[in-house]
């Protein structure tokens, strides 16, 4: 059983699923803590199971190190074998992703490196993309650019709005984020190359 943290900073999809498969007492990994930089609506899911949360807004620090730097306490209070970015919108900068390499993961809706960033579902929709589809990838110090462990496709359909192709991306997020926690908990994929 692998302990994990979860960072999000929007309505928590993606933890919601995980915290529902956690219930499965078959199920490899146990969510301990969700963290967010704001009161992200999601953490109301932790709430409901009965999870720690905690909130580091960078508004209260001067410089995003020292605010890394307290999210990094957090989240190691609770000694992780994994830390999850689901959804969490803020870049984080090198002393926390250093500390973590290795153990930090981030699920991402396009099929990277094409539409990185935080608008990647409207990219791929503006750009008359045929296709577009979910990364789930190893963080490292740029933004979206850390080493793919899965990417699953999902097909554009000429009448998507943003909307509407990202629900249906999220339903894939969904699975994709469940089953590659539960292989990383089973020890069957490869390690990050460090
Ligand atoms: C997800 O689609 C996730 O891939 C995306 O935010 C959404 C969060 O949804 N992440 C990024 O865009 C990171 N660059 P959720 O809060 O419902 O899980």
């Amino acid at each position: 059983m692998i302990s994990v943290v979860v960072l999000i900073s929007g309505s928590g999809s993606n933890l919601l699923s995980l915290l529902k498969k956690s219930e499965n007492p078959l199920y490899p990994a146990k969510i301990v803590a969700v963290g967010s930089d704001k009161n992200a609506p999601g953490l109301e899911h932790a709430e409901l199971y009965e999870v720690d949360t905690f909130v580091v807004s960078p508004k209260r620090f001067a410089t995003k190190e020292l605010w890394a730097e307290t999210l990094l306490a957090n989240v190691q209070h609770h000694q992780p074998d994994l830390v999850v970015l689901a959804g969490f919108m803020k870049v984080l900068p090198a002393n926390f992703v250093s500390a973590l390499k290795g153990k930090l993961i981030n699920i991402h809706p396009s099929l990277l490196p094409e539409f990185k960033g935080a608008h990647a579902v409207r990219d791929a929709l503006q750009a008359g993309a045929t296709k577009t589809g979910v990364t789930i990838h190893y963080v490292d110090e740029g933004v979206d650019t850390g080493e793919i462990i899965v990417q699953s496709e999902v097909s554009i359909e000429p009448k998507d709005t943003e909307a509407v192709l990202h629900e249906r991306i999220k339903k894939i997020e969904h699975e994709l984020l469940a089953s590659t926690v539960e292989q990383i908990a089973y020890k069957q994929l490869p390690a990050l190359k460090l």
